[in-house]
């Protein structure tokens, strides 16, 4: 976390600024980060999601650090990433925050052609062969102490076409989300507003696999849909120190195949452990999609 100057304070980030000089900073660690980051780049993955936060308290400086570790993740077009609360936390001029991740928060020409983007920017679709990603910005500003989010009506309009679009062309689509999904999994106060509409829509449409983050947890979730069973995984922090749960820093790999008439879907759990710090393969685990 870069400094922040007094006048970058006088918001709702004196609270988290305290906040994360009292414990955060031990919890979210760089070192953590930098381990997890070498051990995915070195696997080579044929695409990297990251379902956000991204930054802590929004100062413009956080957002080109940000930048510069999605660049380091790999290009653009290899990277997909969405926001999260933490990432709308105050009001800041577009050009200052969310702008500088623009390029890893588009759709591809492939994508565009078969859903083109909403005015609202979100949700934008990636296709990538046989996959589609369907990307979904949670974050709205809240009040301090508030960590709620909310995809609203048009980006929920939009969800809906865009999955029957991609499930006729029999595409494997991947929601991105940072909250998660469904009613009851978050409280009140940190939670998806308008998590049940959303859940009517998935189990109307159907969709194979929606992946968040928020919590801070690992969490597998079944839905029945009308397109078969849709798996929704929570993710853990990338950064959360040792000390803090077990396992605490976490990324999933996805490897994603076609198998008779529907598909196959292992995860990979893949965490980083204490003395020494390594990060080892925790879980490998197939999944039910369709
Ligand atoms: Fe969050």
């Amino acid at each position: 976390m870069p400094k922040a100057r007094r006048s970058e304070l006088m918001s709702k980030r004196v609270l988290g600024y305290v906040n994360w000089h009292r414990g955060r900073k031990l919890v979210h660690r760089r070192d953590i980060l930098d381990m997890l980051t070498r051990d995915i780049v070195e696997r080579k993955p044929d695409h990297i999601a990251v379902t956000g936060d991204l930054v802590n308290l929004g100062l413009p400086e956080e957002f080109v650090r940000a930048a510069e570790w999605l660049h380091h993740l790999g290009p653009p077009d290899r990277v997909t990433a969405i926001p999260g609360n933490h990432d709308a936390y105050v009001r800041l001029h577009p050009e200052r925050g969310l702008h500088h991740w623009k390029p890893f928060m588009v759709a591809n020409d492939e994508g565009e052609a078969l859903v083109s983007t909403p005015e609202t920017a979100f949700p934008f679709v990636r296709r990538f062969g046989d996959i589609a990603i369907i990307a979904l910005s949670s974050a709205v500003p809240t009040m301090p102490f508030v960590a709620a989010g909310k995809i609203g009506s048009a980006q929920r309009t939009f969800l809906a076409s865009a999955l029957a679009t991609l499930r006729q062309l029999g595409l494997f689509r991947v929601v991105l989300i940072h909250h998660p999904p469904l009613p009851g999994q978050a409280s009140w106060r940190r939670g998806l507003r308008d998590a049940q509409k959303l859940h009517d829509i998935l189990v109307a449409n159907g969709a194979e696999l929606i992946l968040h983050g928020h919590n801070h947890e690992q969490t597998i979730r079944e839905l029945d849909t009308a397109t078969g069973t849709a798996t929704i995984v929570g993710v853990p922090s990338a950064s959360e120190a040792v000390e803090g749960r077990v396992p605490a820093a976490r990324y999933n790999e996805y490897l994603i195949a076609r198998a008779g008439n529907g598909w196959s879907c292992e995860m990979i759990g893949r965490v980083v452990a204490s003395s020494p710090e390594h990060v080892w393969e925790f879980e490998r685990r197939t999944l039910k999609v369709g």
